[in-house]
């Protein structure tokens, strides 16, 4: 089990040697040892990386048809080709299915090393302002949450989830994904804890990345479908808050020492683990036996996480238009926010959550383009890995819909509808709950 902690400190460790008196591998400019990494403004564990695997295209004068070079950090941090900040372009082209970057001919990052770029990007691509590419300097990016500070035995109960093929809760089959098919399957757990517990971990358990596009681990308040069995689904989920998710380069949950997540217990709750297959492989059946690894306890912490809703349910999106609909959360107390997760369906294009201060002055939660085929979860501020918020600040929540349908579109769970949720998993529980929502349920803020 060890395996993601040893792997998240094998990051760390990989990050630090990277930085270190070691020279990275310097691509083909050949100029990427560490100190010139400082002076570029990207973190020195990230330099490298860009230099090995996009330097031969975006070099200084770029190359092959490439539009840009990629060398310095505003070089990620201006306007891309299609009006977007370089930064989230970068992230849709790291795994673009059309037109990935880098191209499927070349060398390939590793999963370590495509999770420090992104990580970085997702950042907004910030100038590192180190002053060597020494650790105690600053020199890494330094954004990765620290490596799980939950060791299993403080778990009280494990729970693994995982994919099967047929019905029943011992099954170990894998679930079969046809040659050449992609589409959403939905697999059904009972939440066995006779009473209240926190989660301290969950971990994803990736068995054959060949076929698993993304998964979304869902939390359901009353029952949906039978535990054990599984079926097509359609991303929509209007009685579920979501506990974590996972595309290539995520991790999983993680609390800080003194925070727990809610999660319910008893009867009818249950977990609905939804998978996005897509099987890259042409005619072959892959079999997969994914999951998640959840970690909970009766001991529960001082503060308690949960699930927060910011957004809107008024949307009105008329055929042929682009719209931006949203609303304003006020914080009644102090919260620290973990993570967001932007919910939209089809049609949605963009979120963000703007925080403006007491002060007046404006920091972005999130800003990110949306697809439907790629939900994350995206833990927020940083190496802090936190963002406090408090009240006589506001959260404005705008979502971007494009509708390129012949209908109205309006809200609802149908994925024909839309959805305008960002998910904010912050402490303690209930911070954010204002209300505001024309829907029944607790930790709305949308007013
Ligand atoms: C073999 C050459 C090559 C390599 C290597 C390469 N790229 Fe590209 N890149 C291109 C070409 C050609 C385009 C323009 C076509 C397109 O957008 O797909 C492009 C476009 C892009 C764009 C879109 C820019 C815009 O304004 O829309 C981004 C972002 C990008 N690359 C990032 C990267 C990153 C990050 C890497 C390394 C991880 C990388 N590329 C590696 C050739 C390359």
């Amino acid at each position: 089990m060890t395996k993601l902690v040893c792997s998240l400190s094998f990051v760390c460790l990989l990050a630090l040697s990277a930085c270190g008196s070691e020279s990275p591998d310097s691509g083909d400019d050949g100029t990427a040892d560490g100190n010139s990494a400082a002076l570029t403004g990207m973190p020195c564990d990230v330099k490298p990386i860009v230099d090995k695997y996009c330097g031969s295209c975006h070099g200084e004068t770029p190359t092959g048809g490439a539009p840009m070079s990629l060398v310095k950090a505003s070089d990620f941090q201006g306007k891309a080709s299609n009006g977007s900040w370089m930064h989230l372009r970068t992230q849709q082209k790291l795994h673009d299915p059309a037109a990935p970057m880098p191209p499927v001919s070349r060398p390939q990052p590793t999963p370590t090393e495509l999770l420090l770029l992104e990580r970085w990007v997702q950042g907004g691509a910030q100038t590192s302002n180190a002053a060597s590419c020494l650790p105690e300097d600053g020199g890494v990016a330094n954004l990765l949450p620290p490596a799980s500070t939950v060791p299993d035995s403080e778990c009280e109960m494990i729970v693994e989830l995982r994919t099967h093929e047929l019905p029943g809760l011992t099954d170990t089959t894998p679930y079969q994904v046809a040659g050449s098919q992609e589409h959403y399957e939905c697999f059904y757990y009972p939440v066995t804890w006779p009473s209240k517990m926190h989660i301290l971990k969950i971990e994803p358990l990736i068995d054959n990345a060949k076929v698993l596009h993304h998964f979304l681990l869902y939390q359901e308040s009353e029952q949906v479908a039978e535990n054990g069995s599984h079926q097509r689904c359609n991303g929509t989920h209007p009685t579920a808050s979501l506990l974590t998710g996972w595309a290539p380069g995520g991790f999983g949950v993680s609390l800080p020492p003194d925070v727990g997540l809610q999660t319910a217990f008893g009867g009818t709750t249950q977990f609905n683990m939804e998978v996005h297959y897509n099987n890259t492989t042409g005619a072959e059946v892959q079999g997969d036996r994914s999951g998640v690894r959840i970690c909970a306890t009766t001991k529960l912490r001082k503060n308690e996480a949960a699930a927060h809703w910011l957004g809107t349910e008024v949307i009105l999106s008329a055929p042929g238009r682009e719209v931006e609909t949203g609303s304003t959360c006020t914080p009644k107390e102090t919260a620290h926010i973990l993570s967001v997760s932007p919910h939209m369906h089809k049609i949605g294009k963009h979120m963000r959550t703007d925080i403006t201060r007491a002060d007046g002055s404006v920091e972005v939660l999130t800003d990110r383009p949306f697809d439907f085929n790629d939900q994350q979860v995206y833990p927020v501020g940083g190496a802090a890995g936190e963002v406090i918020v408090g009240p006589g600040d506001k959260l404005k929540t705008t979502c971007t819909f494009k509708n390129d349908t012949d209908k109205l579109v309006t809200y609802g769970s149908l994925t024909s509808q839309e959805m305008c949720y960002n998910f904010v998993v912050a402490w303690p529980a209930g911070a954010l709950d204002t209300g505001g929502s024309l829907v029944e349920g607790a930790n709305r803020c949308m007013q």
